[in-house]
């Protein structure tokens, strides 16, 4: 989940009744769609997904880092995730001699597998609704900051008794509805993650940017780890001593193939959704917020694209920036016109309508309306965080200046060198004039900072200012860096860039401050208009938490699209779709020969469809967001037949609205991954210890 999860805005979703396949549900309750989900095709029972017993699903499913999902594939800790979930450890381990980003990696054996500081994966060992214990204490006639540090000492108690003296156990207290309900997560977590396989990056990232958010898709999104662990099977730090780790449940894989119609169920850690949000908080994303992020980072991409395409040197250096930067920048395009399309605001804002009628007389009186005006007075604080963010702190030395300030020599030595390993000046410079320019115009005048006017009138436009700036930064230039010495805290608090920053946050800490006790307000409000929508139910009878990065199901079946008037997409691609996009003049489309080898001589082993060709992705209409990438894909048997990593364009608006027409997750067949581990990463040895199911 490489995304900026705004931290401002909050929200409850659009309103729609509980359609066909959206819903992220909660394990725990699942007996509450058991019903639902055999009546689809599942076949296994509410205890074969989720038990404090015995050996459920859940135990195969792991949160991989702090941000993505991966599932176990092999009695010996052998774990499945995306190629973009793995993307920096990958790039960790990788150099101008052995670029394991560009030509993939593969372990021989155990001993070749790679270790990786700081990664770890969380294991879900129970979760339970906690809520009369978080709210012992509570009174009606608490503040919301009240009733926030109440909540906050008693997470806190209840986490310390449960994780006091175990050390990898980690709890978490997490609000659902608003805060209307509370649950407890207890995870064991495992610190010995080592890399096992990873395809080169032309097959793992393939269609780079150009296909990212699309449909049809041909990623071959996936890389291996392993799970090590104490002789006691117990979580350990790195040892050379450890084992691979035994899992409760491992997944076994399915190469009897997927066709349009089949249940699928989707097992992992969604991030972040607001589907129970009031209009304005909708108007406010997709016709202010989005449309000003996407604008400045057009202008920064722009400018990315440029350098890169002039120096194979810049492009290295730049492409893990611009992923991140293009990732949200895409999707937010593609949100912005899914709300529009369907138009969301409209049908919240006749929804709300009912609703205040309905309310009146009740405790819900007037809660609508409250939410409105609050989001009003949010506007304009809100605006300047966000732009803020898309400009003053994407200067990389403004940034850098931050980062460094208080560090000890040590630290300060491991930042510069990891900096300035991918920094190329004039690339900043140059986004430094343009969003600042931007920045003048996006912001009302009236508002602009003190600091902001003195400098455009000192120097007449962004482009002197930059002159200026980057002449005499140190943090714009490794060797006036380097002999910076002793004094260094003293030079960097006098550097012009950091000068910048701190005066640009002058002015926007107040606003953030502000927006922070709007949103304390708003959230207050989301709590009984949550409730309210629940009560007001209209035809909608079943409701879900927000996504909150804990353990979910969705489920739905495999389904193609029909994006516009004319147009039908088929739900699964294949490895024809790779030969035709097939280009060595477009970096994106640029195979490694010896998959063009191998298509020329059909030489494809046992992964097949019936018509014999190999399947590479395939789409359905489960309910996902950020986070569920890497999450497993499984069959009506509880089978692994994919690994799930995006969503179509015309449906990313389904962390706001979800629209059975056109929301669908993308997702990697397993038999792909097979076929490129044999195939092009010789390590078939891997599949002795994988079970498969026709
Ligand atoms: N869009 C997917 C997600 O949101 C994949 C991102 C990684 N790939 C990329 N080309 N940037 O995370
Ligand atoms: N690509 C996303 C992830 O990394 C998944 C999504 O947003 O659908 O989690």
């Amino acid at each position: 989940m490489k995304r900026i999860i705004s931290i401002i805005l909050i929200g409850i979703t659009s309103i729609l009744t509980a359609t066909a396949d959206e819903g992220m549900w909660l394990p725990s309750l699942i007996s509450q769609r058991i019903g639902d989900m055999q009546a689809k095709g599942f076949k296994l029972s509410a205890e074969d997904i989720y038990s404090i017993n015995q050996a459920s699903l859940k135990d195969a499913v792991v949160l991989f880092g702090r941000g993505c999902s991966a599932e176990l594939i092999s009695a010996e800790g052998l774990l499945l995730t995306n190629h973009h979930c793995g993307y920096a450890q990958i790039q960790k381990h990788s150099s101008v001699e052995h670029d394991y980003l560009k030509d993939g990696f593969w372990a021989m054996n155990r001993s070749e597998e790679l270790p990786n500081e700081g990664l770890t994966v969380s294991f879900l060992e129970r979760m339970e609704d906690v809520t009369s214990v978080i709210l012992k204490g509570y009174e009606p006639t608490m503040t919301e900051d009240e009733r926030i540090n109440l909540v906050r000492h008693n997470s806190n108690e209840l986490i310390k008794s449960i994780t006091e003296g175990e050390k990898s156990l980690r709890a978490t207290v997490e609000a659902l509805y608003y805060g209307n309900q509370y649950f407890l997560f207890i995870y064991r977590e495992y610190s010995d993650i080592r890399l096992v396989g990873a395809p080169p990056s032309s097959i793992g990232k393939f269609g780079g940017e150009t296909d990212n958010w699309m449909w049809p898709r041909h990623t071959g999104d996936f890389s291996l780890f392993r799970i090590y662990a104490d002789k006691d099977n117990n979580p350990a730090e790195y040892s050379a001593d450890n084992v691979p780790f035994k899992p409760k449940k491992y997944f076994k894989l399915s190469t009897a193939g997927v066709k349009e119609g089949d249940f699928t169920f989707i097992y992992g850690f969604p991030g972040y959704t607001q589907e129970y949000i009031h209009s304005e908080g909708v108007r406010y994303v997709s016709e202010i917020s989005d449309p000003s992020k996407v604008a400045l980072r057009t202008i920064r991409l722009d400018i990315f694209n440029k350098h890169m395409s002039q120096s194979q040197a810049v492009r290295i250096q730049y492409s893990t920036k611009k992923a991140r930067v293009a990732n949200a920048w895409k999707k937010w395009q593609g949100e912005t016109a899914g709300i529009r399309k369907m138009k969301t605001v409209k049908t919240n804002q006749e929804y709300e309508k009912r609703f205040i009628e309905w309310a009146k007389g009740s405790e819900y009186e007037g809660i609508v309306e409250h939410i409105d005006s609050l989001y009003r007075q949010l506007e304009m604080h809100h605006f300047i965080v966000d732009v803020f963010s898309e400009s003053v702190q994407t200067v990389e030395i403004a940034r850098l200046s931050a980062q460094v300030s208080g560090q000890d020599k040590d630290a300060l030595r491991h930042i510069l060198e990891s900096f300035y390993k991918d920094y190329y000046m004039p690339i900043d410079k140059e986004c430094f004039i343009a969003v600042m320019t931007e920045f003048g115009k996006m912001i009302p005048s009236d508002y602009h900072p003190d600091y902001y006017k003195e400098q455009i009138q000192k120097y007449g436009n962004a482009a002197i200012w930059a002159d200026s700036l980057f002449a005499e930064s140190v943090f714009a230039d490794i060797e006036k860096m380097k002999q910076v010495g002793d004094n260094y805290k003293d030079v960097f608090l006098h550097d012009p860039a950091s000068q910048f920053y701190l005066n640009m946050q002058n002015w926007a800490l107040p606003h953030l401050n502000k927006a922070r006790s709007i949103n304390r307000e708003l959230q207050l409000s989301y709590r009984t208009y949550m409730r309210g929508q629940m009560d007001f139910a209209e035809d909608r009878t079943v409701y879900y938490p927000d996504a909150n990065l804990t353990l979910r199901v969705s489920y739905g079946h495999i389904k193609g699209y029909s994006p516009s008037d004319g147009i039908y997409y088929h739900p699964s691609s294949t490895l024809t779709g790779i030969i035709e996009k097939d280009n060595p003049n477009i970096f994106d489309y640029n195979i490694p020969q010896e998959l063009r080898d191998i298509y020329a001589a059909k030489d494809f082993g046992r992964w097949v469809n019936e018509n014999g060709e190999v399947p590479v992705c395939f789409i359905a209409t489960n309910h996902t967001t950020g986070g569920n990438s890497g999450s497993p894909v499984i069959n009506a048997n509880g089978d692994l037949i994919g690994i799930n990593f995006d969503r179509v364009w015309e449906g990313t608006m389904s962390d706001i609205d979800f629209d059975p027409d056109f929301c669908r997750n993308i997702s990697l067949d397993v038999r792909y991954v097979l076929f490129i581990i044999e195939k092009i990463g010789k390590a078939s040895y891997l599949f002795d210890e994988m079970t498969f199911t026709e």
